[in-house]
Parts: structure tokens; C-alpha cells; sequence
């Protein structure tokens, strides 16, 4: 979709839409929505009178003017209660209005900034909220649809305000919602790409040409590479397929190439079986989500070099596919991670704590300043939280209220769990330092509390992505499928970190 930005009046557009807004409860509006209204003699006035729009939020109705509004369509959106409006809203509510507009089977839409002039928001803010809704409410996934090939999508997106004096904000605002909004599509992409099409090699190389098209610096490991590393347990975990792990170094330089760098780490099981400690086969399927860490890791470093953050930041992938087969891994065998602590494996369905131990320890020969992984870890983390929140859980009490507050901004929940000694006795081992799994209680915390076993004197959290990397139901800047959950988290959290 093409984002332009112009400086005028919305009401001379000749888009095929145009998106006003209102506050639940308003009853004689202000602003744009207000000249249109007075444009329309008292139309949405008698809308709202006659009680068939409130403003709730992201409602929408669809007005189809005669005169004095130069397109044929307008669409007003609810902003909800004046008391709860945030930039989150903003978002929800471009998304819920551009999806109204692609229903009617507009191509092109223009919008208001909301929030940018009476919510009050920052006008930056404000403006890449909108543009963040209106590509995430045009995203969808239709690459495998052989007789879709006219999908219904906008092609064209207009920001228009009409104060001249915001318009370097404006701008501003407008581009960062862009570079993020497209890194969450392209995360939403990588995820929703079966497992057939994206074994890990194929993962790693989505990897190294986004980072050739964005400037990042990009290194693969192949499976050779990896045991020579010492990464025990990644290379078991992937030694039952016959399509090989990968390990990805991403790095953005930042201003300062040697600055304690900030590291993300995202598990990358390109398909889950279970391997010997097989699954069942009902909704197996939904293990190609399996790599969502690192779809969150991958697009997060694209917005990362598309914004030139001033941070150092690294981004290491774990990829591999767990299948049982002939030289697959087995319950009761010790490896020998990266990490000094040998491991007896007790489940191979706990693969994914193991592809990211090997990171974790590989992470630390960096001194970052923090290392933050995410991964679909834990069935017992959708337990706990649903598909609400991402489960939060850390060493460093200061990095998890950063990782609280940027996940409250931007809407994408991470609620903090404890690991307790209860948890950390739990996956002691009788024969080797640790053992995979430690069985049904807690499953989230026993499996943070194993992870945090590797983690040598550096800040780290974990992100339990298990129940948002995907979601059953559509929200209006989210359908079905792959959420791309953690790059707007992650920049968010990144925007907020001083560079020194
Ligand atoms: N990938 C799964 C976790 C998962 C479950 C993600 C449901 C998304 C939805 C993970 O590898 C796994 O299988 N975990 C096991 C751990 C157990 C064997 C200790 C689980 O949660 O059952
Ligand atoms: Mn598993
Ligand atoms: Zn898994």
C-alpha cells in the first residue's frame, strides 16, 4: 500500500473515502468532523440524534454525501471515551475504518490524523498510530489463494492535516508508523508461511536478504557451524529432520559499534512435532507458528535498520524443525549445550528451551547491556494468560517494567510471572546438571526458570509468546493467523532506552 501525506482540507479530497472521527458521547462535533458536519448541514448531527452512531469505539458508519464533501464515501469512526483515548486506540480505530473502507471496496482512502488535534496526543504520536492502522487493518495473508489474486486491499493511503505547522511532525510520525507497521506484515508473513516452505534454511535466507535490502550486518550458521560452536542442543533438537538448523546474527552498529549491545533472541522451530515425545495430531498444524520469536526478532531488527535506531542492537535466531525420525534425539539423552550445564532430556516436545539456551550462552561473549528472548514456549503460558498477554518473566526487576510499560503503550500485553526456587528445583536433573522439562505445574516458570540457568550476569527477560503469536478471531488491526506479535513491543521498548 502507498502512504502519502498532504496539507489541506479532507473535505476536497477525491478519494474513494474519506475517515472523520468522533468521541463516544460527543454530540455536536469539532474539528474536521465538526466542518463536515456543518459542510453536510447537520447530517451526523442527525446521525448521532437519532442514535445510530456513538462514537463507541471503532464503530463505524458510512455517510454517502451529495454535496459539500468532495468523495463519495465518508467514513466516521468511534474513537470510545475521551477519558481512554491513547495512540492504542488511534491505531484500532484507523484499522477498524480502513476496514470498513476495503468492505465498501475502496482502493484509496484518506484520513485525519486522530487524535493529532482534539484528543490532545502528541501530533507525531498521533500520526504514526493512524498509519499503523491502516496497514495492519490492510494486511492479509493470501499467497496461497490461487483464484485470489485481486484480493480486496487499499492501494493507496492518505494522511491529511490541515495545520501547516505539524506537518514536519506529521511526517515524522507517519514514516516510523510505516517502517514499523510493515515489520510486523513482514513478521506476520514469515509466520504464516507453512512449514512446508520455511525450514530453517529457508528462514535464515529471509533473514539475509531482508538485512541486505536494510543494511544490517547478517551471519549464518549452518549445522556444521553450529556443532562446532558447541551448541549442543540446538543441533539435537534439529538432528531428527532432514532439513538442518540455522543460526542467524543479525547486528545494527547504532552510533556506536562497540556500545553493550542490545540483544533479542527468537526461537525458531519452523515446525513442532513433538519429535519422539510425539503430539497429538488435532491443531498440530498451528506449529508452524512455532518460530514466531524469531518472525518478532527478524522484523523487529528490519525496523531497526529502516529507523537507523541509535541503539546497538543484535538479533540471534535459533532455527530449527523438531521431527522424529531415525537419528532424531531422545528422551533420556544428555547434551552438552554451549552453556556449562549438561541437560537430560525428559521431553523432546521442550525443544524450544533448548534452541535458546544455545543463544543465551552464546549471547553473553557480547557483555550486552540486555537480552530479551521471545518464543512460543509453553502450552501452560495460554493456560495461565490466554491469548491476552504474553507471559513476562526476567532477572532484572528494572528491564521487565520497561519490557511492562512498552508492552502497556502499544497494547501488546506482557504480564509478569515469578520464578521461584520452587521452579528452579523443579527441572533438576538425577543424572545431568538439568532436565528439560519439569512437568505440568507452572510450565511457563519451570521453563524461564531453565532458560535463566544459562544466562551468565546480564539483564535478560523472556517473552512467552505461546498464546499472541496467533490469534483464532480477527481484531480489527489483527486477522486471523500470525499476529507479528513483539516487533512493535521491542521498537517501543528500544525508543525508550538512552543510547549510553
Ligand atoms: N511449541 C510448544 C508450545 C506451544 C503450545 C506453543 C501451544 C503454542 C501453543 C512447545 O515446544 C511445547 O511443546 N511445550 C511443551 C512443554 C512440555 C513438554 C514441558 C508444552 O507446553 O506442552
Ligand atoms: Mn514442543
Ligand atoms: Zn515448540
Amino acid at each position: 500500500m502507498n502512504i502519502s501525506i498532504t496539507t489541506g482540507n479532507i473535505l476536497e479530497s477525491t478519494t474513494d473515502a474519506i475517515v472523520l472521527n468522533l468521541f463516544e458521547g460527543v454530540t455536536e462535533p469539532g474539528g474536521a468532523t465538526g466542518a463536515a458536519n456543518r459542510a453536510l448541514n447537520g447530517l451526523i448531527s442527525d446521525l448521532i440524534a437519532g442514535g445510530d452512531f456513538s462514537g463507541k469505539r471503532n464503530q463505524t458508519a458510512v455517510l454517502y454525501p451529495r454535496q459539500g464533501v468532495a468523495s463519495p464515501r465518508l467514513i466516521l469512526v468511534g474513537l470510545g471515551k475521551r477519558e481512554a483515548f491513547t495512540t492504542n486506540q488511534v491505531r484500532l480505530a484507523s484499522a477498524s475504518a480502513t476496514r470498513e473502507a476495503i468492505k465498501l471496496g475502496a482502493k484509496t482512502l484518506a484520513s485525519i490524523i486522530h487524535g493529532g488535534g482534539i484528543g490532545g496526543l502528541d501530533v507525531s504520536d498521533a500520526a504514526q498510530a493512524t498509519i499503523e492502522g491502516a496497514i495492519l487493518g490492510n494486511y492479509k495473508f493470501t499467497n496461497y489463494k490461487t483464484n485470489n489474486n485481486n484480493p480486496k486491499h487499499l492501494d493507496t493511503f492518505t494522511l491529511v492535516e490541515f495545520d501547516t505547522s505539524k506537518q514536519t511532525d506529521v511526517e515524522k510520525g507517519a514514516n516510523t508508523g510505516q517502517i514499523i507497521a510493515e515489520s510486523v506484515c513482514f513478521a506476520r508473513d514469515l509466520g504464516n508461511t507453512p512449514g512446508n516452505d520455511l525450514p530453517p534454511a529457508t528462514l535464515a535466507e529471509r533473514a539475509l536478504e531482508m538485512a541486505r535490502e536494510t543494511g544490517l550486518s547478517c551471519e549464518i550458521f549452518d549445522e556444521q557451524r553450529i556443532t562446532n560452536e558447541g551448541m549442543g542442543a540446538l543441533s539435537a533438537v534439529g538432528q531428527g529432520s532432514a532439513r538442518p538448523p540455522r543460526f542467524v546474527i543479525l547486528e545494527h552498529p547504532g552510533a556506536d559499534p562497540n556500545a553493550a549491545p542490545i540483544i533479542f533472541i527468537g526461537k525458531g522451530i519452523t515446525f513442532d512435532t513433538g519429535g519422539i515425545s510425539l503430539k497429538g495430531g488435532d491443531g498440530m498444524w498451528d506449529m508452524k507458528f512455532d518460530m514466531s520469536g524469531s518472525a518478532a526478532v527478524i522484523g523487529t531488527m528490519r525496523a531497526v535498520a529502516k529507523l537507523d535506531l541509535p541503539h546497538r542492537v543484535i538479533g540471534l535466531v535459533a532455527a530449527a524443525e523438531n521431527m522424529p525420525d531415525g537419528l532424531a534425539y531422545r528422551p533420556g539423552d544428555i547434551l552438552h549445550p554451549l552453556g556449562t550445564k549438561t541437560v537430560e532430556i525428559h521431553s523432546t516436545d521442550a525443544e524450544g528451551r533448548l534452541a535458546l539456551i544455545d543463544a543465551i550462552a552464546y549471547s553473553a561473549r557480547y557483555e550486552p547491556k540486555a537480552v530479551i528472548d521471545l518464543a512460543t514456549l509453553t502450552g501452560a503460558c495460554v493456560t495461565a494468560l490466554g491469548n491476552e498477554a504474553s507471559g513476562l518473566m526476567g532477572n532484572d526487576n528494572d528491564l521487565i517494567a520497561q519490557i511492562h510499560e512498552a508492552g502497556n503503550r502499544t497494547g501488546e500485553i506482557a504480564w509478569h510471572l515469578p520464578i521461584l526456587d520452587g521452579h528452579r528445583n523443579r527441572i533438576k536433573s538425577n543424572v545431568a546438571d538439568l532436565k528439560n522439562s519439569g512437568g505440568r505445574p507452572a510450565g511457563a516458570l519451570t521453563a524461564a526458570a531453565f532458560l535463566e540457568a544459562y544466562v551468565q550476569n546480564f539483564p535478560w527477560a523472556h517473552l512467552d509468546i505461546a498464546g499472541t503469536a496467533s490469534t483464532k478471531s480477527t481484531k480489527p488491526d489483527t486477522p486471523i493467523g500470525a499476529t507479528g506479535v513483539g516487533v512493535r513491543l521491542l521498537i517501543d521498548y528500544l525508543r525508550h532506552q538512552s543510547v549510553t
